[in-house]
């Protein structure tokens, strides 16, 4: 582990799975037991990560692919480097909204570029790191797009993307789960919110002891 002296989670899905409900819910609930929470996201998780989340989110136009994964490594190199390793360095438990299984599953499975290519990319920028939990909700692309359409926001690059690219990267999260079963947590995010929250606990609790 490469993690200092800290607990790093990351949570994983795809886009309107619930990730930040549940990142706010889980946070509550381990502030209340007197720890202290660090809560921060990729992109844009650090000063310079909030112009690179800007470009690939918000850009006009297309980004080739290759592009925008160095884009989204380079928004990790900074923020793991300034923001993560200080914070477990302290002790803190970081709580994160996507990590590198984002870039593997929408760079690698939804561009179509190297799975493994994309995930070395990232290991590089971060040197390696790799959260203690990863908390995966996993949401049927359909049902994710109706909250999406319901919460009445315009839709950003990655989003706005087809129903089919929403489908590999689902499976390509499930795909990584599998491979790494001892680091991921999966959570049907069809549940209630309180029934996801619950579960999350248990596992959170599990890996705190
Ligand atoms: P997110 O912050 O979850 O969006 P929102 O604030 O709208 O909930 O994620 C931004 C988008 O970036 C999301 O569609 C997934 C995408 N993404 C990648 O394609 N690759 C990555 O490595 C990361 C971290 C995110």
């Amino acid at each position: 582990m490469t993690s200092g002296h800290g607990v790093w989670i990351t949570f994983e899905g795809g886009d309107g799975s619930g990730k930040t409900t549940q990142s706010n819910l889980l946070a509550e609930w381990l502030e209340g037991a007197g720890r202290t929470v660090v809560r921060t996201r990729e992109p844009g998780g650090s000063e310079v990560g909030q112009l690179i989340r800007d470009i690939v989110l918000h850009h006009r136009g297309d980004i080739a692919p290759r592009a925008e994964a160095l884009l989204y490594a380079a928004d990790r190199a900074h923020h793991v480097a300034t923001v993560v390793r200080p914070a477990l360095a302290r002790g803190h438990i970081v709580l994160q909204d996507r990590y590198l299984d984002s870039s593997v599953a929408y760079q690698g499975a939804g561009r179509v570029l190297d799975a493994a290519e994309i995930r070395d990319l990232s290991l590089w920028a971060a040197e390696g790191a790799l959260p203690d939990l990863t908390i995966l909700l996993d949401l049927e692309p359909a049902a994710a797009r109706a909250r999406l359409d319901s919460a009445d926001k315009p839709f950003d690059r990655l989003e706005a993307e087809k129903a089919e690219f929403h489908e590999r990267v689902r499976d390509a999260f499930l795909g990584l789960a599998e491979e790494e079963e001892d680091r991921f947590l999966v959570v049907d995010a069809s549940s209630a919110p309180e029934i996801i929250a619950e579960r999350i606990r248990a596992g959170v609790d599990a890996l705190l002891d």
